[in-house]
């Protein structure tokens, strides 16, 4: 795992985009697995600008988000469907009908959960996969004592997660209270993850994903058993980490070659 803490919540943006960008520069055809929330979203700032100066392009790419309510209209500005469409599909190009969603309106949602799974796999994997971090831990919307072994499923929105998220609905009681979440290990599956997080809040669930012991109750921790994960932080949500000194070494003295521009 590489932990790399920045100064800025822009310079996370910035530095997780070139590895994102360094997959899709290699690879035109990419398949990139799409969070949502606030953590990404300086990610597809500095990757929108990147399109912009025709560095990279979207056009070949394929995507698939991690996650959606259950029981929202694509239509609505709080759904995932809409979010996605809104912040990743049109700002970075991608072609039409390239990008999926878990289904959160299906009659056998179960089914359709499956079929995402197997909608992945057709693909061929994911490629890189885009996470943030829920302050309790959670990634997706794999509530703490999700299975690391979990598939694409419904799972209930902690309530906690339901008060964080509130901030995009017109009120509490508007926030469903079910999801479609890939599982841990659908994630697991993807060939490379790259983690955000900015701000004290996630200071937390970032030192417990991080240096904490394997715990179902810290989704986040899952991300150890990966063999390449980059985990940018700012230094708020650095706070919590007992060896950030290492870390900083670390990435200060990152051969040249091993860096993404
Ligand atoms: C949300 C999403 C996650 C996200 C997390 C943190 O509920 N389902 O994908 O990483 O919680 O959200 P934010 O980045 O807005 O803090």
């Amino acid at each position: 795992m590489e932990i790399i803490i920045l100064s800025t919540p822009a310079e996370v943006g910035r530095v997780a985009a070139a590895k994102i960008a360094s997959v899709v520069a290699k690879k035109p055809s990419a398949v990139i697995g799409l969070a949502t929330g606030s953590s990404p979203q300086g990610i597809y700032a500095d990757l929108q600008r990147r399109v912009d100066a025709r560095e990279i392009s979207f056009a070949q790419a394929r995507g698939f988000a991690l996650d959606e309510y259950v029981g929202i209209p694509p239509e609505p500005p709080e759904s995932y469907a809409s979010v996605i469409a809104r912040d990743v599909v049109g700002p970075l190009g991608f072609g039409p009908s390239r990008v999926r969603m878990p289904d959160g309106l299906a009659d056998d949602l179960e089914f359709a959960a499956n079929e995402y799974d197997a909608a992945i796999r057709a693909a061929g994997g994911v490629d890189v996969q885009i996470l943030g971090i829920g302050a309790n831990g959670h990634i997706g919307f794999n509530e703490p004592t999700s299975s690391f072994a979990s598939r694409t499923r419904i799972k209930t929105l902690a309530p906690s997660t339901r008060e964080a998220n509130a901030r995009f609905f017109d009120s509490l009681d508007r926030v469903p209270t079910h999801c479609v979440t890939q599982g841990l290990g659908t994630i697991l599956e993807a060939r490379e993850l790259v983690l955000v997080a900015q701000g004290s809040a996630k200071a937390d669930a970032a030192a417990a994903s991080v240096e904490g012991p394997l715990s179902s109750f810290v989704p986040g921790s899952a991300l150890q058993l990966h063999e390449h994960v980059t985990v940018a932080v700012d230094e708020a949500a650095a706070s919590k980490l007992k060896h950030a000194d290492y870390y900083k070494y670390t990435y200060a003295n990152k051969p040249n070659r091993q860096r993404n521009q």
